[in-house]
């Protein structure tokens, strides 16, 4: 039988995993969320007829309690049900938070329960768009084994996948995810700049460049690491670099650094994927930072 399941937050993460679970005949035994009327909604969404704002009432009733509150109110929650008595032995209570990890949910491990880190690898911008977004999307998972293999079989059941984390790797595991999502939209700003210094305007310039985003994904996708790298230092040339470095310097060196940074990091890309060593050493060379 599938575990009955209590949300606690019933906001955008919230209300899309609901969502997924219900789809796939999960039992929403009730929502509980600050505001009455978030959790009426969400209620209302996945057919369940117990809401409230009172965590400690409604959490007794789930035999999995997600608490899919913002990260700074996790651990605030999580007391609070444990000091009023909402927990019970052998129930899983899991927090969606990429950076935080299953430890922070202590107080509900003191009362018995096994506690799970759950995150949904994905955007979720709104929970119904959000619930389709799940489907196909990895999840960490961390805490203790016995809430792991209910987590699994979650992720599973609404056509998710598992990464599996050790303890202590959260914080870590949290930085790569910030540097493959939030640091791929700061360079495509960056990108925006650099064009603005030849007078294209952003929006134009951001449809310009999106094609070429999304190919680049796209090889990502189907031939990996390093071989989805294009472009003038993987093939070695030497003169370009330099040429687009000369530009930066005389139009737009805000961008230098930035271009001298990740240059030197796309060399060592590059050598993997076979750039021979006289060309990584002359683009070592010619990327170092212009202060050293
Ligand atoms: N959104 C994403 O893309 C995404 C992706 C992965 C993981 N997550 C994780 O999911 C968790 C929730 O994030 P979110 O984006 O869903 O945030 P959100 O849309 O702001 O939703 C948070 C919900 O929690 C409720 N809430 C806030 N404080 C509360 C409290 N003290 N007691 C009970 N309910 C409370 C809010 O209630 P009211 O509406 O009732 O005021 C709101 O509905 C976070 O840990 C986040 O890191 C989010």
């Amino acid at each position: 039988m599938k575990p009955r399941i209590v949300i606690v937050g019933a906001g955008r993460a919230g209300g899309a995993l609901a969502l997924a679970l219900r789809e796939v005949g999960y039992e929403i035994a009730a929502v509980v969320s600050r505001s009455p009327s978030s959790a009426r909604r969400l209620a209302e969404w996945v057919e369940s007829d117990r809401w409230s704002d009172r965590p400690e009432e409604l959490a007794p009733s789930g035999d999995v309690v997600i608490l899919s509150v913002p990260d700074g109110a996790i651990s605030q929650v999580c007391a609070r049900i444990a000091e009023r008595g909402g927990f019970r032995k052998g129930q899983v209570v899991a927090h969606l938070s990429g950076a935080l990890p299953a430890g922070v949910l202590s107080p509900a491990g003191e009362a018995g329960a096994y506690v799970l880190s759950m995150h949904p690898i994905q955007t979720l911008a709104e929970p119904k768009i959000g619930a389709e977004r799940l489907r196909g999307a990895y999840f960490s998972l961390e805490g203790d084994p016995e809430a792991l293999a209910v987590g699994r079989r979650m992720v599973e059941d609404i056509g998710g996948r598992v990464l599996e984390l050790p303890e202590g790797a959260k914080v870590l595991y949290h930085t790569a995810l910030c540097i493959a999502s939030n640091y791929l939209v700061a360079l495509a700003d960056a990108a925006m700049g650099v064009l603005r210094a030849v007078g294209v305007e952003p929006q134009e310039g951001l449809q310009a460049i999106l094609p070429l985003l999304q190919g680049t994904l796209k090889n990502l996708g189907e031939v990996g690491l390093p071989k989805a790298l294009t472009g003038p230092i993987v093939r070695g040339d030497v003169d370009t670099v330099r040429a687009h470095l000369v530009a930066l310097s005389e139009r737009a060196s805000e961008f230098s650094e930035l271009y001298r940074t990740l240059g030197r990091y796309t060399v060592e890309v590059a050598r993997r994927a076979g750039l021979e060593e006289g060309s990584v050493e002359e683009l070592s060379a010619l990327l170092a930072p212009s202060g050293g």
